[in-house]
């Protein structure tokens, strides 16, 4: 694993946003995997900012993401699919169609899982999946549990999350109970990892999920078995990392 320190959040997404731009200047029909959540913010808006000053292309780009609400129309804007297109594809030259994001609208699990799956695989696999990190040590949807899901899946959200969710609902009513999601199978896939944290309430979940054992019970924590991971982190975040 490599792992870059930086002093502070905009070191972060500047850093970030370098690793995802010398993927796409690399290869120019690069597929994206790509993740919503507050740490990637920063790094999105690097990347627009270079695309403005004509540093980067997006227009042979393709891009899959992590998970999505299920029963969320696409124009809700609590949807990823608002928030991609929000802080990145309605900013950039990349093509409508060579954006994909689950589709939450989808009611038949089965296929939607499948479908989602198939798709990757028919793009040829992701070149560069970003991650954030949930503070249980989740990515993607992907809760600690009894073991590790292989494939695109539907996922019950737990209370919690419910719980946290509904500030940006206006009422818990209205949360989804349910998301779809890569599974933890789907994103060790990726031939190349980033992830990113930020703040003094990640340094326990980050050298728990990259230093502790390999354990569904924090699902990120398989990674540690991936080839070529890239850690990009502030100071309080990396700060419980000794080794
Ligand atoms: C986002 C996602 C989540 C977030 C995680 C961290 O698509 O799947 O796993 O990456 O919840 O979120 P932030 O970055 O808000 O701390």
């Amino acid at each position: 694993m490599r792992i870059y320190e930086l002093n502070d959040y905009l070191a972060v997404s500047r850093k970030a946003a370098a690793v995802i731009a010398a993927q796409i200047i690399a290869k120019p029909n690069s597929i994206l995997g790509l993740a919503t959540g507050s740490t990637p913010i920063g790094a999105y808006q690097q990347l627009v900012q270079w695309y403005q000053n004509g540093d980067l292309d997006f227009s042979q780009i393709s891009s899959v993401n992590l998970d999505e609400y299920k029963g969320l129309p696409r124009d809700n804007d609590q949807s990823y699919y608002y928030f991609m297109n929000d802080h990145l594809f309605r900013h950039v030259n990349i093509a409508s169609e060579h954006t994909h994001i689950p589709n939450g609208m989808e009611p038949d699990t089965a296929k939607e899982c499948s479908g989602y799956d198939a798709l990757i695989e028919s793009l040829g696999g992701v070149d560069l999946q970003l991650l954030g990190l949930g503070h249980n040590g989740h990515i993607g949807f992907n809760e600690p549990a009894d073991h590790f899901a292989k494939s695109t899946h539907c996922v019950d959200l737990q209370e919690r999350t419910i719980e946290a969710n509904k500030r940006f609902f206006e009422s818990a009513d209205e949360v989804p109970r349910q998301a779809y999601t890569m599974g933890c199978g789907t994103i060790m896939k990726a031939k190349k990892i980033l992830i990113v944290v930020s703040g003094k309430d990640k340094a326990k979940i980050v050298d728990k999920a990259f230093f502790g054992s390999i354990t569904p019970q924090v699902p990120a924590s398989l990674l540690q078995l991936h080839q070529d991971v890239t850690l990009v982190g502030d100071k309080e975040a990396l700060s419980l990392l000794d080794h």
